[in-house]
C-alpha cells in the first residue's frame, strides 16, 4: 500500500514509518521537516497522489482551547479535503482516552478533529489511546520555575508509542473500521512519578513537583477522565521496562 503520514517525524508518527516500511508499505511523509506544512494547505494534494490510505499524528504543543482548535481544524480539514480530492480510500485519526469527554485545553482541539473525521467525506477510522510513555519526556521541562520542574496532577495509564504504531499500521492495513477498541498500557501509574524517573534515568537534577491545573482540563486529568474503560486493549510494555531499554 501506499501510505501517507501526517507528522511522519514525530513521536509516534515516526515509529509508525518505520513499522509501516518494515512491512513492505510506501510511505510518504507529511510534516515540516519533510517539506509539508499542512496547516497552509500547499503541496498536500501532491503529496497525497496515488496514497491508499492516510494516518494523521500531527500534534501542537499548546494548552489553549482556542490554540488547538484551530491547529486541529487547519490540519483535518487541509488532510480531508486533499484526500477527497486525491480518491483516498481511508483516513485514520489518532485521538486520546477521554478527549471527546473532556473538552477542554489541548483535548478541546482533539474533540473538534474526532467530529471533522467522523462527519468527513473520507471513510475513516478513529482509535483513541491513552498517554504514551515517551509523554514523561514530553511533559518535562514545559513548566519551571527555577530548578524545580512543574507536572500536572494527572493519573495515566501509559502505552509504548511502538506498540501503538503497530497497532495503526494493522487498522491500516485493514481498511476503514470506524470506532475501534481504545489502547491503553498495562497498569495505571501517576504522571509525576513517570516523570521523576524519567528525570532520574536520563540524569536530570532537580525537583519535580505536581501541581493541580486548574479547571474542567485539569479535572479530567485527575479524576480519572482520561483512564481507559472496561473494554480497552491492553499493551504490554510497561513504563519500566521502556525506561530500561532507553539505555
Ligand atoms: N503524546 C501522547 O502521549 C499522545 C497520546 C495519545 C494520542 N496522542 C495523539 O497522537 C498524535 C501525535 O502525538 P505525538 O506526541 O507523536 O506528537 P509530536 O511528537 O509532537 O509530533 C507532532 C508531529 O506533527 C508534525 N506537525 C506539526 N505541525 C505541523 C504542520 N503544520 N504541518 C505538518 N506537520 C506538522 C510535526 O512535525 P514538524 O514539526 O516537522 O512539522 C511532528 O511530526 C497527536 O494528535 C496526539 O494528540 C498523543
Amino acid at each position: 500500500m501506499r501510505l501517507a503520514v501526517a507528522g511522519g517525524t514525530g513521536t509516534v508518527g515516526r515509529l509508525v514509518v518505520e513499522a509501516a516500511r518494515s512491512r513492505g508499505h510506501d510511505v510518504v511523509v507529511l510534516s515540516r521537516a519533510a517539506g509539508v506544512d499542512v496547516t497552509s494547505g500547499s503541496r498536500v494534494d501532491e503529496a497525497l497522489a496515488g496514497v491508499d490510505a492516510v494516518v494523521d499524528v500531527t500534534s501542537t504543543a499548546t494548552r489553549s482551547a482556542a490554540a488547538s482548535e484551530a491547529f486541529f481544524r487547519s490540519v483535518t480539514t487541509a488532510l480531508l479535503d486533499a484526500g477527497q480530492r486525491s480518491g483516498v480510500g481511508h483516513h485514520l485519526v489518532l485521538s486520546i482516552v477521554g478527549a471527546a469527554q473532556a473538552p477542554h485545553g489541548y483535548y478541546a482541539g482533539k474533540a473538534l478533529q474526532e467530529g471533522l473525521v467522523t462527519g468527513g467525506p473520507v471513510p475513516w477510522t478513529l482509535l483513541r489511546t491513552t498517554q504514551f510513555h515517551e509523554f514523561a519526556r514530553q511533559v518535562l521541562g514545559q513548566a519551571r520555575i527555577g530548578p524545580v520542574d512543574l507536572v500536572p496532577v494527572m493519573r495515566s495509564a501509559p502505552v509504548a508509542a511502538a506498540e501503538v504504531a503497530d497497532r495503526i499500521v494493522d487498522l491500516l492495513e485493514a481498511g476503514p473500521a470506524g470506532r475501534v477498541r481504545d489502547l491503553a498500557g498495562p497498569e495505571e501509574l501517576r504522571m509525576v512519578d513517570m516523570v521523576r524517573a524519567y528525570a532520574r534515568a536520563t540524569g536530570r537534577h532537580g525537583r519535580v513537583v505536581a501541581v493541580p491545573l486548574p479547571g474542567g482540563f485539569g479535572r479530567a486529568l485527575r479524576d480519572g477522565t482520561v483512564l481507559p474503560g472496561p473494554d480497552t486493549d491492553r499493551g504490554t510494555q510497561t513504563f519500566s521496562t521502556w525506561l530500561d531499554r532507553l539505555g
